[in-house]
């Protein structure tokens, strides 16, 4: 195969220029998701086009062609000289990160017809990916960190399948939340069972370490448990943000359409 970097096209030229102030996108998932929630993706590269075009047509064919556009093949070496750790499909992307000004906008606009997670002062990389992927799919509008963690770091959103670009994801202060009723979670709080949750909710979650700081528990509006035996101290953070949105989405939260599957394909595990 010819290196497009020796035969003069440059992605990787682009790659080092853009990298630093760029969203990585790690493996065809991402991209995959990234293109399909209208991310800017100004460079692509795949160390096997034919099989990496082949996966977007058994499985992402409404971004295939987008995907044939965008993605250059490059020798497997300069592939895993881009990346951390090079990810089983061979597939990176940078992203352009979406400004704070717009996801200020969309976390802020009223009437909200989706409720926000708000993640005071996490500590996982992991579980703000999985909650951000969990955001996405409920149709959240979006996620918000208190705290130092980056919600976009590069794990995070390794971790939030590249997700972030389906739901507004912003760091801000507990003072800076946006407008709407605060129902914070906590073990000690009313059974989540006898509320219904409204859709312009913000739904917060402690941290993994000392659960909810005094700041948010000023802010809160109601404090609600999750039904857990006695002899249990707490659930993962993520799977609490789980149980909370899927409790919002059954007891009539704006509507989420359940996802078609192609006829005639057995059910079987997509990606990871
Ligand atoms: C791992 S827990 C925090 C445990 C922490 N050691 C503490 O003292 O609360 C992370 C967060 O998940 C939520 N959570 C976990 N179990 C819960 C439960 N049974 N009811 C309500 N919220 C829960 C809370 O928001 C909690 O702050």
């Amino acid at each position: 195969m010819t290196d497009p970097v020796a035969a003069g096209s440059d992605p990787l030229g682009q790659w080092r220029r853009l990298a630093d102030a760029s969203v990585l996108l790690d493996g065809f998932h991402a991209l995959k998701h990234a293109v399909r929630f209208g991310a800017e993706v100004p460079v692509a590269v795949t160390a096997d086009r034919r099989a990496t075009l082949a996966l977007a047509g058994e499985l992402a064919p409404d971004v295939r062609d987008a995907l044939d556009a965008l993605l250059t093949e490059v020798a497997e070496a300069t592939y895993t000289s881009l990346v951390p750790r090079p990810h089983p499909t061979a597939v990176a992307a940078l992203a352009v990160r979406p400004s704070r000004e717009a996801n200020l906008e969309r976390l802020g606009h009223a009437p909200r017809s989706t409720p926000v997670v708000v993640l005071d002062n996490p500590r996982n990389l992991g579980n703000a990916g999985a909650v951000i992927r969990l955001a996405a799919g409920f149709g959240a509008t979006g996620v918000v960190t208190t705290g130092t963690l980056d919600p976009w770091h590069p794990t995070v959103v390794r971790g939030g399948a590249g997700l972030h670009f389906a739901t507004a994801v912003e760091r801000l202060t507990v003072d800076e939340l946006p407008a709407g009723p605060v129902f914070a979670l906590d073990p000690e709080g009313d059974d989540l069972r006898g509320v219904k949750l409204p859709d312009d909710a913000l739904l917060a979650f402690g941290s993994e370490r000392s659960g909810l700081s005094a700041e948010l528990r000023a802010r809160a509006d109601h404090l609600l448990a999750l039904p857990m035996r006695p002899q249990v101290s707490s659930y993962n953070l993520a799977t609490s943000v789980a149980m909370t949105l899927y409790h919002w989405s059954a007891t009539g939260g704006a509507s989420v359409p359940p996802r078609e599957r192609p006829r005639g394909r057995t059910a079987r595990p997509l990606e990871d």
